[in-house]
This record gives C-alpha cells, structure tokens and sequence, in this order.
C-alpha cells in the first residue's frame, strides 16, 4: 500500500470553475489594467500545507451518460466590452459534476424526502488530514479489496487512485460506465471496521460520507 498524508479542503467544490472570464485570483494591489497584468492562480495556500487538487471544469469533461461531454456551461450575458459597467455571465451545469461532493439524499430517497442535502454535512468531517491509498487495478472496490488494504485505525478520511486515474477518464469526453467503482460491499466493511468517515476516488473526486446508518 502505497500511502501519502496530505490535507484536503473541499468547502468549495467548484472553487476551479474557470474560464477567461473567471481569473479565479486577482491581486487587487495592482493598480490598473495596463499590459503585463496577470491573474495569479494559486494552487497552494498557507505554505502549500492545503492542496486545491478539484479537476478544472471544461466543456470537455464528462457528464454522466453523455457522449458529447459537459458543453458549453458558461455565457456572457453583459460584457463590459459592450459598454455594460462590468461583465455579467451566467453558468449552467449539473450538481454531479467535475470535483463534486454527494449529498445523503443523492442515492437515498429516504435522506431526499427528509431534507439531507450538502449542508447537513459535518464540515470537521470533511477538512483535515486524508490517507492517499493506490488500490489495485483489476478490482472495483470490494470488502475484499479494503481488507487487503489493512489501513489502521484512528484513519478517518481516505482518497483512493484508481484505475481511473490510469485511464484519465476525467479526460475523456464521453462517459464510460466501465470506471471502477466504490461498492456496497466495500462501504459496509469500511463502516463495520474502520474509522473512516470519508471516502473520495481521486481521479473523479467525488467525495462521500460514510453514513451511520446502513449503506
Ligand atoms: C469581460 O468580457 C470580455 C468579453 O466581452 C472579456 O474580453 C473580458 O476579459 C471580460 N473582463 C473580465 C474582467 O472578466
Ligand atoms: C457585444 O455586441 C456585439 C454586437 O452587438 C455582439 O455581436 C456580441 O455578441 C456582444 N457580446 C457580448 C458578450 O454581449
Ligand atoms: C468495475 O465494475 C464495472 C461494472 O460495474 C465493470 O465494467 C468494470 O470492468 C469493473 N472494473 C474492474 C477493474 O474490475
């Protein structure tokens, strides 16, 4: 097992939506819009202890089930290039995209109807030291798989590199439904015998909670 502790900061999971008309950093200490003005994209803070690792969102990207991928998602409405006093655009895209994080309600009806959506989340939970574990290539996640990990106790955030890392699915503009999954197995024996609480796959980064109750 390959095993990397890292810190991972998820509040804003679309904090690298981008385009030029988005410069996600600008220093506002420099005085005017003449040549050589650059927009700063930071990709570490407070001495590189926190890691912006999201995936930037393209038109590119896949989008579930789709052949064409994501497409455009971002429109200039007002531009101050046409004399409006700043540049306006509007986005569109769905919740389950790029670097996402999934609510309770996502896959359960039950957490839907009761009203668990991303607010609900435990924000101790989700911000803090993360174990970085390369799992093997030929499985999707299985119980059989995170036994084999043997990841110790008191480890309560994982990230795994997959076989989708491998394949740069987040690359590829058509979906694939053959990516390796995260399965109901594996969850249970991962609540039934660790402390994690969080779980991510590291290409797509999608996040999840491991809730109390049965997966
Ligand atoms: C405003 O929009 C124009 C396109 O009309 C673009 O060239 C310019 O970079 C934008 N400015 C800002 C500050 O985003
Ligand atoms: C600005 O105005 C021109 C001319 O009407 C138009 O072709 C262009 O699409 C407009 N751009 C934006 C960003 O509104
Ligand atoms: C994971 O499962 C999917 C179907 O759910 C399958 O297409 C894929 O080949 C499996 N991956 C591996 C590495 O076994």
């Amino acid at each position: 097992m390959k095993a990397l502790l890292f810190f991972l900061c998820l509040l804003f999971p679309f904090i690298t939506a981008s385009s030029v008309a988005y410069p996600s950093v600008l220093d506002c200490s420099l005085s005017d819009g003449g040549e050589g003005l650059q927009p700063l994209r930071r990709e570490t803070y407070g001495s590189g202890r926190i890691f912006d690792i999201s995936h930037r969102i393209t038109s590119e990207m896949p989008a579930w089930e789709s052949k064409d991928g994501l497409g455009q998602y971002l429109w200039l409405r007002a531009s101050m290039k046409n004399g409006s006093i700043a540049n306006f655009s509007e986005m569109k895209l769905p919740a389950h995209m790029g670097t996402h994080l999934d609510a309770p309600g996502h896959v359960f009806d039950h957490y839907f109807e009761a009203g668990f959506d991303v607010d609900t989340l435990d924000l101790e939970v989700l911000n803090g030291p993360a174990l970085l574990v390369d799992v093997r290539r030929d499985k999707n996640i299985t119980a059989e798989v995170m036994k084999s990990l043997h990841i110790p106790k008191g480890i309560r955030r994982v990230l795994f590199r997959t076989l989708n890392t491998d394949r740069r699915l987040m690359y590829k503009k058509e979906f694939d439904t053959s990516y390796v999954g995260f399965m109901k197995d594996g969850a249970q024996w991962l609540v039934d015998n660790t402390d994690i609480k969080l779980v991510g796959k590291l290409q797509e980064l999608i996040i999840c909670l491991l809730l109390p109750m049965t997966i």
